[in-house]
């Protein structure tokens, strides 16, 4: 008795340290920028730290269109933001990153309703799938993660570009760390774990080559880790893992708001054009990982991508 009393008070003390330790360390956006007349995308829109991210935009005047795969979610959180900002200026719009059609067709409809677009939010993202190939012959994990948005990316360039000055943000993950991506390995799935890694690294590496063929526009690319933040994206796991996140973890992750505030800084703060390609994290630059340092890596895995998508010849014009 005495005994669980005991561990019971251990566990309090620890999840409370690691609470304290979290918020601590959390650091938020200061950007005072206001976005009226500016019209951002977020992918992945209606949960999360896209959720949270689409709120704030919305409260700074953005037109915000919430890019999701399942309308009534949508809808929902448009209703949410909307009713939370009074702006009426929030737009759902149909999107599966899983379907490169659906990217395109996308695409497609933003080139021909939106007159402008100021901020692309890449942050629609799966934890862990199992092996399975798309309608593409592209690994599911990897399109949803990556093929998908650097497709999405490169249709909106040119609005982009006549919209400049803008931004790119691509939401990778501390977990980029631990990938073992190499070349010709690209879209083979090595397990869930690895294949999250491998596809939150090429979100890295795609930043770094977007923003060096970009360099002589006004578009900005950034990535960037978040944090570990209680979403539910965690739905996935299967196991102890499932228990422990299931039931501890909302005690000492990040809030969904607190896990936004990268993107909103990344999005927002002025000044950091200077270091499009960097990566970021508690809203500062972050050294690069390991993983992310080797540039033969990243221009095989950029030229092995633009051939799986198909789009070698949109990607030879980015600059012109
Ligand atoms: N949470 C963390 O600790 C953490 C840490 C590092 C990085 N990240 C990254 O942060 C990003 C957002 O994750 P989150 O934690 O906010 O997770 P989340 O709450 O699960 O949100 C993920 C969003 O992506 C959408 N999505 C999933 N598959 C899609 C598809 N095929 N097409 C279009 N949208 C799709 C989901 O839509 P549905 O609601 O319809 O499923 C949801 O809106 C991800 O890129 C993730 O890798 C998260």
């Amino acid at each position: 008795m005495f005994s669980l009393a005991y561990t019971f008070s251990l566990l309090a003390i620890v999840f409370l340290i690691l609470k304290i330790y979290t918020k601590v360390k959390t650091s938020w956006c200061k950007s005072k920028v206001c976005l009226i007349g500016k019209t951002v995308i977020v992918t992945g829109a209606n949960t999360g730290i896209g959720y949270e991210a689409s709120l704030e935009f919305a409260k700074r005047g953005a037109r915000v269109i919430l890019a999701c795969r399942n309308e009534d979610k949508a809808n929902h959180a448009r209703d949410q933001i909307v009713k939370e900002t009074e702006n009426e200026n929030i737009v759902v719009k149909l999107v599966n990153m899983a379907s490169l059609s659906s990217v395109r067709k996308f695409a497609e409809n933003i080139l021909q309703t939106e007159e402008r677009l100021d901020i692309l939010v890449n942050n629609a993202g799966v934890g862990a799938l199992r092996n399975k190939v798309t309608e593409d012959g592209l690994q599911v994990l990897m399109q949803v993660n990556y093929f998908g948005p650097v497709l999405l990316t490169i249709l909106l360039i040119d609005l982009l570009k006549k919209s400049s000055p803008s931004r790119i943000i691509n939401v990778s993950s501390v977990a980029a760390s631990r990938s073992k991506l190499t070349q010709g390995n690209l879209n083979e799935f090595g397990g869930p774990f690895l294949c999250y890694c491998n596809s939150k690294l090429c979100n890295i590496l795609f930043t770094m080559k977007l923003a060096k063929l970009l360099k002589t526009t006004n578009v900005s690319v950034f990535s960037l880790h978040p944090g570990v933040i209680y979403t539910q994206i965690f739905n996935s796991l299967q196991g102890i893992s499932s228990i422990i996140v299931g039931y501890f973890a909302k005690y000492f992750f990040k809030t969904p708001e607190e896990g936004a505030q990268t993107i909103i800084h990344t999005a927002l703060e002025q000044g950091i054009e200077v270091h499009s390609g960097k990566h970021f994290e508690e809203c500062a630059i972050t050294s690069t990982y390991g993983t992310a340092k080797d540039s033969i890596l990243m221009d095989s895995i950029w030229n092995e991508t633009m051939e799986l998508l198909k789009c070698r010849e949109i990607a030879n014009n980015l600059v012109s």
